[in-house]
């Protein structure tokens, strides 16, 4: 299969692109600075339509894992680059899928954990796991990621490619996502 994966240079992506050549699949992660890698690096621009969409075009699966690091302090510009660069880059992502003559037939989503309500009562999972935003009592800075985690599914959501399945969680159609509070994939079918 060719997998693309935005995004593929960070850890989760690195981790996936390894595996999935090493199972002899051909590979394409799609970053903004050329890295040295066994697959294929292609440099993209995660807010804007260029020559990198090509490579969208006949890929059996995309996963996007773009996003800038939440590993940071939470002041004004770096919540604007976490909320933009995912909701930006899944937009375009969906552009180019959109776009593509061969549009592939699966587009895998990360998301978060933190999309999920604060609660003691019970584990959020992603079967039956509670959103959050409606709480009195949410801190501001925890509002924050619920309101990023919210608009990046939203992105998904609104994405139109009609020929591709998109697959997050929860709600997929398949049981299978992208565990936000892990980052690890599981599949049950
Ligand atoms: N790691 C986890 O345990 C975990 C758990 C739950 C959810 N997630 C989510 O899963 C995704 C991948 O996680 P990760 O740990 O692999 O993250 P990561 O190591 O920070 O990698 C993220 C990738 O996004 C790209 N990126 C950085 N800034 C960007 C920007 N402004 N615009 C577009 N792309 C940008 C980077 O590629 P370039 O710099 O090469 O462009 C990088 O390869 C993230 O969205 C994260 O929030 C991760």
């Amino acid at each position: 299969m060719r997998i693309v994966i935005p995004g593929g240079t960070g850890q989760v992506g690195t981790l996936l692109a390894r595996a999935f050549h090493r199972d002899g699949h051909d590979v394409i992660a799609l970053g903004r600075s050329p890295v040295e890698a066994p697959w294929r690096i292609v440099r993209w621009d995660p807010q804007r339509l260029g020559d990198w969409a090509r490579s969208i075009d006949g890929a059996d699966a995309v996963i996007n894992m773009a996003g800038r690091s939440v590993n940071c302090r939470y002041n004004a510009k770096h919540r604007d680059e976490i909320l933009r660069s995912r909701v930006g880059s899944t937009r375009i992502v969906g552009q180019a899928i959109a776009r593509a003559t061969r549009p592939p037939s699966t587009w895998l989503q990360a998301s978060t954990a933190t999309i999920y309500a604060h609660r003691y009562d019970a584990p959020n999972d992603d079967e039956t796991g509670i959103l959050g935003g409606a709480e009195a009592d949410t801190p501001a800075t925890w509002r924050f990621s619920i309101g990023v985690a919210t608009a990046w599914e939203r992105a998904l959501d609104e994405a139109d490619v009609p020929g591709t399945r998109k697959i997050t969680s929860p709600g997929s159609t398949t049981r299978i996502s992208f565990a936000r509070s892990t980052g690890s994939w599981t599949a049950a079918r």
